[in-house]
């Protein structure tokens, strides 16, 4: 898609213009307060980890959610421009090596309650691989979760339909008290097949062991 046509598609978007007035940082405010919505995955005081969080729409929403007896590390490649007292932003790529004890130390050296990685590779336009870059980023988000995120907390994955992906999820239904894929309404609208995986209630302590051989 060039440039243009994806301003002028943005321009046409009810969410994108939604946000616009509302004030959300981008329209992905409004897939986090649908998951919300439905599954109350973040409550008052919590601390959250938000992969992939420029340009802020998610965060401000878990930010407002958390209020100021809660935390949100954020991360990602560039600086949101969201800002809050409650908010720590990392600047760094999540594959790195010392991305999930990095996230820790922010964290106070306390695990999170709820994990969000809304992380997206910049895309090709070659299908196959942009559905399996996504799906190595969602691995690498549960990968980190086995370090950051407590027993009992939540997570929130976005991968894109494929073919892998029911592998995946029958590895971490045991994993989790309940285990839901969410569509959320700015993503029926693009005709995408973005979907996030939403795990209520982590029960073990490791839940990424053998996922990347499952797909390679
Ligand atoms: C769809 S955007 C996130 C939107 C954001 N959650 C919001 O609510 O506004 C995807 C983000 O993933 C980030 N990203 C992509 N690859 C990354 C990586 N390897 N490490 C950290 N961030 C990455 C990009 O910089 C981009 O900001």
């Amino acid at each position: 898609m060039t440039k243009a046509r994806w301003l002028a598609e943005r321009r046409s978007d009810p969410w994108h213009r939604k946000a616009k007035e509302e004030g959300y940082p981008s329209r992905a405010a409004y897939k986090l307060i649908h998951i919300q919505q439905k599954y109350r995955v973040i409550r008052r005081g919590d601390l959250v980890v938000d992969l992939g969080s420029w340009p802020g729409g998610m965060l401000s929403v878990e930010s407002q959610t958390v209020g100021p007896e809660g935390l949100v590390v954020a991360v990602d490649l560039r600086e949101p421009a969201f800002k809050a007292e409650n908010v720590v932003f990392l600047q760094m790529d999540v594959n790195d090596a010392e991305a999930p004890f990095a996230i820790l130390s922010a964290l106070g050296n306390r695990r999170c309650d709820v994990l969000i990685s809304d992380v997206s590779p910049r895309f090709t336009g070659v299908r196959d691989v942009d559905v399996f870059n996504q799906l190595m980023l969602g691995i690498r988000a549960l990968e980190i979760s086995d370090v950051v995120l407590r027993r009992g907390g939540n997570l929130v994955i976005k991968f894109f339909e494929c073919e892998e992906l029911p592998r995946i999820e029958r590895r971490l239904r045991g994993s989790f008290r309940f285990l839901k894929r969410v569509i959320t309404p700015p993503t029926l609208r693009k005709n995408s097949s973005e979907l996030f995986l939403v795990g209520i209630g982590k029960l073990a302590e490791r839940v990424s062991d053998g996922l990347a051989e499952l797909v390679r």
